[in-house]
């Protein structure tokens, strides 16, 4: 049985529990392959599927069959292994090792804070029970709630004006909550400026509620670009105009908000919340869901001017009404309870071993630049899709010259040890996401990548 190749990986977590193994024994089982093959992205059965056995084979099994080849599979990120001989024995055992993930999100999370999480997860102190299972009503959840609450104040310098509430639904519900809270008369109009994917489903929402104003679409240089003031048709007394700082999808963020007068700014900041000092009073509602740059999947962050909640109508059924959430405290009913504690660790790491929002602004534009100087020094061989000024710092988007290249460069990035490269499927291409949590080394290490990848196949 061949040992797990635990190179270059991230250890921190406990070795992986050892299945007891499923022996069994088949004869005359033929692979559809002699050759070393690729296991990457695959589960162990759907591995042993691919290699032609009528089976499938939980994870952790051994299986013996006679075979006439060779076929030696191992060492590969996910850490499946896979080894044949005369008789032939797969060990499907995932180890834990961690890959620089590159995922959009949800993504990568400080590792300190998964240490936090799974030091605390039998017991949080004080608590004699797990986060997962005391009451959202109990004193240790009030101390949970008010610690993220207080750090993300503390984080963004929260001005009196504006409070933090925690929601569930993820944008999706944004899309439609800020509608039906803001725009309580038929003939009002919300203005949204679209600059990608996440702007478009923002705006197909609104016309059920009132009049919709696209004050600027980029859908003419495919969405490469922000606006200039200039080019936008804003409405002077809209309800609301609604903007999405950082286009996940598109790589394209916001540098500079527009100017829209006594009209409150609604923005979706959940791919670049706390990736940058916040001038909070600039806006009427930042809502951000966490799974990107500030937790996990489950929270969304919002971030609300008061006075806006006297807009929200008592007709409004009461879960869509934000009054009712601020009233409730986020408590309006069971809140995501570990989503909140992990916010607060993520805001505790920020805070403790980032320096605050100004440092990791630093950071991340360190870590972008990287990854821009090898597409722009590249003769071509990358083309970063947004334009030099309009470049996401979260979401580094490009292309290479053919849909075989990119996936020849994704699979050889997983076997370097880099995951979830490959680009949003409405976009195609590659896309690195380093929110706050990607650390240098694996930035470096794409960087790297790139280079010699370039190199070979330029
Ligand atoms: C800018 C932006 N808004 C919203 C979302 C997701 O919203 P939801 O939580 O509704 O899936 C994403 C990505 O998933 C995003 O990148």
């Amino acid at each position: 049985m061949l040992e797990s190749d635990e190179s270059g990986a991230q250890d921190f977590l406990p070795p992986p529990i050892k299945h007891e193994p499923v022996v069994k024994k088949w004869r005359n089982v033929r692979p559809k392959t002699r050759s070393r093959r690729r296991t990457n992205g695959l589960s162990a059965e759907q591995h042993f599927k691919t290699i032609g056995s009528r089976e499938q084979v939980p994870l952790g099994s051994v299986v013996m069959a006679r075979f006439s080849s060779q076929v030696a599979l191992q060492d590969n990120p996910q850490g499946l292994q896979v080894f044949f001989s005369t008789y032939f024995e797969i060990t499907m055992t995932k180890t834990t090792s961690r890959v620089f993930n590159f995922s959009a999100g949800p993504a990568t999370l400080p590792k300190s804070v998964l240490e936090q999480i799974q030091s605390e997860m039998l017991s949080l102190p004080g608590a004699g029970s797990s986060v997962l299972e005391i009451s959202h009503r109990s004193q240790e959840f009030d101390s949970v709630l008010d610690d993220a609450k207080s750090r993300i104040a503390q984080l963004t310098n929260l001005p009196e004006t504006h409070e933090v509430l925690f929601l569930q639904g993820g944008s999706a519900l944004q899309n439609v909550m800020m509608p039906m809270n803001f725009l309580t008369e038929k003939t009002q109009t919300a203005d949204v400026i679209v600059t990608g994917a996440w702007g478009k489903k923002t705006a197909a929402e609104i016309s059920r509620f009132g009049h919709l104003n696209i004050a600027w679409d980029g859908n003419d240089s495919n969405y490469n670009r922000v606006p200039d003031q200039s080019e936008l048709n804003l409405t002077p007394n809209a309800a609301y105009c609604h903007l999405t700082s950082n286009e996940t999808i598109h790589g394209v963020k916001y540098w500079d908000l527009p100017e829209t007068g006594d009209v409150p700014l609604l923005v979706d900041k959940s791919s670049d919340l706390f990736s940058e000092p916040i001038d909070i009073a600039r806006y009427g509602l930042i809502y951000a869901c966490a799974q990107k740059n500030a937790g996990i999947a489950g929270v969304n962050v919002l971030i609300l001017k008061k006075e806006l909640l006297d807009r929200c109508d008592d007709r409004l059924p009461s879960y869509l009404d934000y009054s009712k959430h601020s009233k409730a405290g986020s408590r309006f009913n069971t809140p995501p309870t570990f989503a909140i504690y992990v916010t607060g660790l993520v805001c505790k790491w920020l805070q403790e071993e980032m320096g605050g929002l100004a440092n990791i602004s630093k950071f991340n534009q360190e870590k972008a630049s990287l990854l821009y100087n090898v597409i722009d020094q590249s003769n071509g061989f990358y083309s970063g899709h947004a334009a030099k000024d309009s470049r996401s710092i979260m979401n580094v988007v490009f292309t290479l010259e053919t849909e075989d290249l990119e996936s020849q460069f994704l699979a050889e990035a997983t076997d370097a040890g880099m995951s979830s490269l490959k680009g949003h499927r409405s976009l195609g291409g590659i896309r690195a996401s380093v929110y706050n949590a990607m650390p240098i080394e694996g930035v470096e290490s794409l960087v790297q990548f790139m280079t010699d990848f370039a190199q070979k196949n330029g």
